[in-house]
C-alpha cells in the first residue's frame, strides 16, 4: 500500500525527491509557528455549523473519510487548510466561533461557508440574497479582537508574533459571484463586482501586513465551469459552449477573468511591500489538472459528476442536498473530484494542496511535506 502511494505521489509529483531530500536535510518543521485562515466554504472548518447547528453540513456522509463524523468541513474530509497545516506539522485549526476556551497561539480558522470579501452590505442594496453576514470584513473585526489575547500590541509584540504565521487570504471572493449567478443575475452585472472583491481581499492584506503579517497565500478562484452546480444550473444544449473535458467554457473564462484581476492586485502589493511575502495560489490551474485527465490522478469516476446529491446529469440537484435524506452517496469519494456538487472531495483537496506545496515549496514551505491518502487520524484532531 504505502509504495502503491508512493508511485502515485512520484507520478503525480515528480519533484517529490528534491523535497524529500529537502524534508530529511531540515527534519525540523516549525517554519511557521501559527496559520491564521479567512474564506468561506472552501476552507471552512466549522464556523457555519457552530453559527447554524441545522445545516447538511453537520451530517454524515460530511466527514466520513477522515473524520468519520460532520464536524462542519464541506467534504468528506479535510480541506486544502487541513493538508497546508499537517504539511508544515501544525495541528489543524479550530474554527473560531468554536474556540472559546482554547489556546489559539497556533492560528485559528475565520473562514465561514457562504461568506463573501464584499460587505453584507454591497449586497443587500443589489437585493442579492445571502446566506450570512460572515464577509471578510466581518472575520477581520474577529481576528483584530483575537490579537489583543494573543500578544501585546502596544511592545511591538504583535509583530514578532505575526511575522512566523503563515496567512491564508482565501479563497474568498468566489461566493460574490456564486449568489449572483444563482439568483439569476445577468454577467455583466456580475463581472461589474469584480474590481471590489479583488480590493476588499487587497485591504484585508494591508491590514494584516500592518499588524506584522508577513507571509500570505492568497488562492484564486477555482475553475467554476467545471462544477457541478454550475453545469447543472447552466446546461446548454450548444456543443460550443463546452470545451474538451465537458466544462462550459464562459464560466470558465468567467474566474481567469477574476483571477487576471487578483494577480494584478498582488503584483501592486508585492510592490508596495517587499518585504512581504504573497504566493498567488493558483487553484485554477492546479484544478485543470484533474479536470483535463482526471483517471491520471485516480478519479476514476470522472471530474465532473458529484459522488455526493440527487438525481441529474452530474449527480446535483439543488432539492437534494447531500446530508438530505433523499441524497445518494457514491462509495469511494476518493474516485470523485466533486463532492456534493459545489465543493470537492478530499481527494481532490489532497491533490490541490500538494500541488501548491510542490510549486512553492522553496520559497514558502522549505520544511512542508507532501501528505498522503492514509496520513493518520489521530483522535485529538477536530
Ligand atoms: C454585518 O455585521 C457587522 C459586524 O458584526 C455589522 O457591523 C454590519 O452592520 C452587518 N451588516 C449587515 C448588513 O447586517
Amino acid at each position: 500500500m504505502a509504495s502503491s502511494v508512493l508511485s502515485f505521489a512520484f507520478s503525480v509529483f515528480p519533484n517529490l525527491i528534491v523535497i524529500l531530500l529537502f524534508t530529511t536535510a531540515n527534519p525540523v518543521l516549525g517554519y511557521y509557528k501559527s496559520i491564521f485562515s479567512f474564506g468561506d466554504s472552501l476552507a471552512d472548518t466549522g464556523n457555519v455549523l457552530y453559527s447554524q447547528t441545522d445545516e447538511y453540513v453537520g451530517k454524515l456522509p460530511y466527514g466520513r473519510t477522515y473524520f468519520h463524523r460532520a464536524n462542519g468541513r464541506f467534504s468528506d474530509g479535510r480541506v486544502v487548510l487541513d493538508f497546508i497545516a499537517q504539511s508544515v506539522g501544525l495541528p489543524l485549526l479550530p474554527a473560531y466561533l468554536g474556540s472559546s476556551g482554547k489556546d489559539l497561539h497556533q492560528g485559528v480558522n475565520f473562514a465561514v461557508g457562504g461568506g463573501t470579501a464584499l460587505d453584507a452590505s454591497f449586497f443587500e442594496e443589489r437585493k442579492i440574497t445571502i446566506p450570512r453576514n460572515a464577509s471578510l470584513g466581518v472575520q477581520l473585526e474577529w481576528f483584530k479582537q483575537l490579537l489583543l489575547s494573543l500578544c501585546n500590541p502596544s511592545t511591538g509584540d504583535c509583530h514578532e508574533f505575526l511575522k512566523t504565521s503563515l496567512i491564508l487570504m482565501g479563497e474568498i471572493g468566489g461566493n460574490d459571484y456564486n449568489h449572483p449567478f444563482f439568483q439569476g443575475r445577468g454577467l455583466e452585472e456580475i463581472k461589474s463586482f469584480g474590481p471590489g472583491i479583488v480590493n476588499a481581499i487587497s485591504s484585508a492584506i494591508k491590514v494584516l501586513i500592518k499588524e506584522g503579517a508577513v507571509t500570505f497565500m492568497v488562492p484564486g478562484n477555482l475553475p467554476i465551469g467545471c462544477s457541478s452546480l454550475y453545469l447543472t444550473q447552466y446546461k446548454s444544449p450548444n456543443k460550443e459552449d463546452y470545451d474538451e473535458n465537458g466544462c462550459l467554457r464562459w464560466l470558465n473564462e468567467f474566474s481567469m477573468h477574476h483571477n487576471n484581476l487578483l494577480q494584478k492586485e498582488i503584483d501592486i502589493l508585492r510592490e508596495l511591500y517587499p518585504h512581504a511575502k504573497i504566493i498567488y495560489a493558483d487553484y485554477y490551474n492546479a484544478a485543470m489538472k484533474f479536470f483535463v485527465s482526471p483517471e491520471k490522478f485516480g478519479f476514476k469516476n470522472g471530474a465532473l459528476k458529484a459522488c455526493c446529491g440527487g438525481e441529474g446529469p452530474y449527480n446535483c440537484n439543488k432539492d437534494v442536498p447531500c446530508g438530505s435524506v433523499d441524497a445518494r452517496v457514491c462509495d469511494d469519494p476518493s474516485t470523485y473530484v466533486n463532492w456534493d456538487g459545489v465543493h470537492l472531495t478530499e481527494a481532490a483537496y489532497r491533490f490541490l494542496a500538494n500541488v501548491l506545496i510542490e510549486e512553492n515549496h522553496q520559497f514558502f514551505f522549505p520544511a512542508a511535506k507532501i501528505i498522503g491518502a492514509t496520513t493518520t487520524h489521530h483522535t485529538d484532531e477536530l
